[in-house]
């Protein structure tokens, strides 16, 4: 098994899971270390019953991970097909994300045995209503604005809360309902500055003398009618899958706001405080099934397909389905989440 990608709550329940469930079969586990860079390069460990005891609780991943994209490496792919073979893998469980899924999704064309686990705080995997870590990232959000909202009353100051998701809103839409943020911003929902300036002037004038924005990395505000909003960058570098570094829309829009209203605003980054630390129960329980299903779709010989969670059920869908586009934020969630943006 290997863990790829930006790490996640919930990741030592799968590998204890798979090891522990592997073992009732009397199958032999090895941990491929840091993503797809440990089967382009060799590196493993062998994991026993041993091995995966204690990690239940502990965030990260024992195994390390990385955004290495075997596909942007001269002879990847087929460094990666031979290396499986000199290691005497017989089949590959990759838990990741769309990235490393998508790695999964091309191997399992050529006819290498692999099945997937979804796995991101951000939850935008197509196929699968929750990846694990994601309810981790919104209570840690959740409990953020908790602590910012006190702080935000004493002090009469709108408060800017930015958290993660690139393209899907997902993690801001569940902590900004959970905390009662009195807006929130999301890549989906394009918004215009009037309005946000709408919001708090309307909550001024109701006596409220303080306001709590969510905004996700990735959303745009537009200035005007004419001129789109752009994402906010921290630089111009791009990974291995080619994604820019985001972060930094909570610092700007602090500063447009306060200017434009006079009310002293304050900017919180989460960034990775989002993704560390110990999962919750919800993450511990969905990760174990998770792990536990792959073993069974091995056995079952249901390579090229992802375990999935659809209504209460673990299910499996093609790897394709998931990493084919996006689970964006849907606008009959959005429009009921509007209900509170005053
Ligand atoms: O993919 C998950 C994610 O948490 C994104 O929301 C975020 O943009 C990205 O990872 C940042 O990860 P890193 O700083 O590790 O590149």
């Amino acid at each position: 098994m290997l863990t790829g990608g930006g790490d996640c709550p919930g990741l030592n329940a799968v590998i204890r899971a798979i090891v522990r469930k592997a073992l009732t079969y009397g199958w032999e586990c090895v941990g491929i270390e840091n993503g797809w860079k440990g089967l382009v390069d060799i590196y493993t460990r062998p994991l026993d019953i041993n091995s995966v005891s204690g990690i239940l609780q502990k965030g990260g991943t024992i195994l390390g991970t990385s955004r290495t994209n075997p596909y942007k490496i001269d002879g990847g792919e087929q460094k990666v097909i031979e290396n499986a073979k000199k290691i005497g893998l017989d089949a590959l469980i990759a838990i990741g994300g769309e990235d490393t899924l998508g790695v999964a999704n091309k191997l399992a064309k050529t006819g290498f045995k692999v099945v997937g686990v979804p796995k991101t705080i951000d939850n935008d995997l197509n196929g699968t209503d929750y990846t694990f870590g994601f309810d981790t990232a919104v209570n840690i959000a959740m409990d953020a604005i908790d602590r910012i909202h006190t702080t935000a009353e004493s002090h009469h100051r709108a408060m800017i809360i930015e958290v993660m998701g690139r393209h899907a809103g997902w993690i801001a839409m569940h902590a900004g309902i959970a905390g009662g943020a009195d807006l929130i911003l999301i890549p989906e929902k394009e918004i215009k500055l009037d309005e946000i300036i709408k919001v708090m002037n309307d909550r001024d004038k109701r006596g409220r003398t303080f306001s709590i924005i969510v905004v996700a990395e990735g959303a745009r505000i537009s200035e005007s009618d004419q001129k789109e909003g752009e994402m906010i960058l921290q630089d111009q570098k791009l990974d291995a899958f080619g994604h820019v570094r985001l972060g930094g829309i909570a610092n700007v829009l602090a500063e447009i706001i306060e200017k434009k209203t006079g009310v002293e605003t304050r900017a919180t980054i989460l960034g990775h405080i989002q993704r560390g630390g110990s999962p919750t129960a919800y993450d511990r329980v969905l990760g174990s099934r998770f792990g536990v299903y792959a073993v069974e779709m091995v056995k079952a010989g249901k390579f090229g397909r992802m375990a999935a969670l659809q209504g209460t059920e673990i299910v499996d869908i093609p790897i394709e389905e998931a990493v084919s586009s996006l689970k964006l934020v849907e606008d009959k969630f959005y429009d009921m989440a509007r209900t509170f943006f005053r």
